[in-house]
């Protein structure tokens, strides 16, 4: 008889297959009504259901139609970082008269560079006009080297092999490397600038009662001098005055060190800060923090209501203290997990919040002693020229530098299970990763991307972004009236950004990046 069943045809298998699954989806679970009212054939459901977003990714959805990031901006970074043809045949495939399309004015005449200018010696240079810290006098002041940085991403949200890889690049392209909230990590160590970021749960600089702790933040500044500036955390984009929750399960020996958290015990980060409750609380904490790091302090926020920012200002107005810079994030703004009702809705979309933010410093003649710094869908050329038009002075990417480094925006950060492994701590997914081969491709993509600024600039009549004008972009707006300029959009004329000239910022002695070495090579060489 054994003999006779293991020799049934193949089909009479599958059809028992089919049965038992026929029996269980009607008698013995009781999870899906679809699966019990449509047996065997109803899993057909999950399974698209489940595909369905690859489906439309690969198959279906057109060249701009992706959200997050379309299949152009994609495929722009992809071909950045690899250093592949990144142009495109035959004209533009976007409709130009939609809502929102930007227009940059170029000049009858573009800017033209001498032989000796340093953009005829690298055609990618391009640090920040600003210097963090300058006006408030910190004793480590600092000039990015890059106006296009790594923006805020923990170790933890991101794969050890995925923040190696960032700050190798970081380090390769001259940026800097933001820590994000999760503290600093041996992957952030690899000799790129690092600006230090801390939230609400004080990873990193926290005592065993978790709160902030002056001692440990100096501790770490000495014990690490790449660490060129600090961030405090305040909201970001995706999930603005939402506190979180760090699972004890996710909580390994190693992430408890350098967290300064316990082993396996849930870990709350509340909405928050519990170091200061009032904004008069808060510039003087980042005045405590400056003068014993003696580093730039900034905040990081996403922008909905302008009260307290306004009370900042006259603060910053009248004490002559505050803020070295401020990072914007709009509400467009990506992150390792959010409830939807936060990500789509709560505080507003980049130019909306960067404009009501701007012009509150604008209108009190605050700008100069700041460094704005943007984020929030920003890591193209042209939007960022939109961006110091506005006012920005640096451009922070977070999923755009994710995907030079093979994110394949696959959307599922949140379950550990991220195919690239970017943005998992899964340790199969993650060795996929070579940090030595990604590395480059983040730098060549940061260096395409500042070619391209740089060139847009150029066409534009400029030496340098900074120089951009509200005037200078137009932005459709409505059916009525297509294109007006952004100062007409948003009503207000940028300061203008103290500039003169490249030149001066490549020998500037607070300029970050590893350039201080090149420079004195090129002074003790003589040429
Ligand atoms: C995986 C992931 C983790 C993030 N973690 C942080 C964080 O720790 N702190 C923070 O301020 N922002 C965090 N962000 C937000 C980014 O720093 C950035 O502000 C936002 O994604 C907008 O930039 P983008 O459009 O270039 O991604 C995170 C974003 C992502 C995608």
């Amino acid at each position: 008889m054994l003999a006779d069943i293991l020799n049934m045809p193949w089909w009479v298998w599958v059809i028992i297959i089919l049965v038992l699954i026929g029996i269980r989806d009607i008698f013995l679970q009781r999870k899906h009504t679809i699966i019990h009212n449509y047996p065997v054939v109803g899993h057909l459901r999950y399974l698209l259901e489940k595909i369905g977003p690859e489906l439309r990714q690969y198959l279906v959805a057109n060249n701009r139609e992706e959200l997050p990031f379309n299949r152009i901006e994609r495929g722009w970074i992809y071909a950045s970082a690899k250093k592949e043809n990144n142009y495109e045949g035959f004209g533009t495939d976007q409709d130009i008269y939609t809502h929102h399309h930007i227009f940059i004015n170029n000049a009858m005449m573009p800017f033209k560079l001498e032989a000796d200018h340093p953009n005829s010696i690298d055609k990618t240079f391009l640090p920040c006009a600003k210097i963090m810290g300058a006006f408030n006098k910190r004793k480590r002041p600092y000039r990015p080297a890059s106006v296009i940085n790594v923006s805020a991403m923990s170790f933890g949200s991101l794969s050890a092999r995925a923040i190696a890889s960032l700050n190798k690049g970081v380090k390769m392209a001259h940026a800097f490397h933001n820590t994000g909230e999760g503290g600093l990590s041996p992957y952030h160590s690899h000799g790129a600038d690092v600006i230090f970021q801390f939230g609400t749960g004080y990873f990193g600089v926290r005592n065993e009662a978790g709160d902030f702790s002056m001692d440990k933040l100096k501790e770490l500044v000495q014990g690490n001098s790449f660490i060129r500036a600090i961030e405090i955390k305040l909201s970001q984009g995706a999930k603005p005055g939402k506190g979180g929750v760090l699972p004890g399960a996710k909580i390994t020996k190693q992430i408890a060190k350098i967290r300064g958290v316990e082993v396996g015990k849930d870990v709350i980060s509340p909405p928050y800060h519990r170091a200061f409750s009032n904004v008069q609380e808060m510039v003087d904490f980042i005045e405590a923090i400056a003068s014993e790091t003696g580093l730039p302090v900034g905040i990081k926020a996403a922008i909905g209501k302008l009260d307290e920012w306004e009370a900042l200002a006259d603060i910053m107005k009248h004490t002559g203290k505050g803020p070295d810079f401020i990072s914007i994030d709009g509400g467009e703004g990506g992150t390792g997990a959010a409830p939807p009702s936060f990500a789509d809705h709560v505080s507003l979309p980049w130019v909306y919040g960067f404009s009501d933010l701007y012009r509150v410093f604008l209108n009190r003649g605050l700008t100069d002693r700041i460094v704005f710094i943007g984020s929030g869908k920003l890591g193209f050329p042209a939007k960022a020229a939109m961006a110091f038009a506005m006012g920005a002075d640096c451009i922070n990417v977070a999923r755009e530098a994710m995907m030079s480094i093979g994110c394949i925006q696959a959307q599922v950060c949140h379950t550990n299970r991220c195919p690239s492994g970017v943005a998992t701590q899964s340790k199969w997914l993650q060795n996929g990763i070579d940090p030595n081969l990604k590395s480059i491709r983040l730098a060549q993509y940061f260096k395409t991307f500042r070619k391209e600024l740089i060139e847009i600039t150029h066409a534009a009549g400029y030496e340098h972004p900074c120089q951009f004008r509200m005037s200078d972009i137009e932005m459709n707006v409505d059916d009525q009236n297509l294109a007006k300029p952004l100062n007409k959009t948003y009503i207000y004329d940028k300061s203008p950004v103290p500039f003169d000239g490249m030149q001066n910022l490549k020998e500037c002695v607070y300029l970050g990046g590893n350039y201080q070495r090149d420079l004195s090579r090129i002074v003790l060489d003589g040429n």
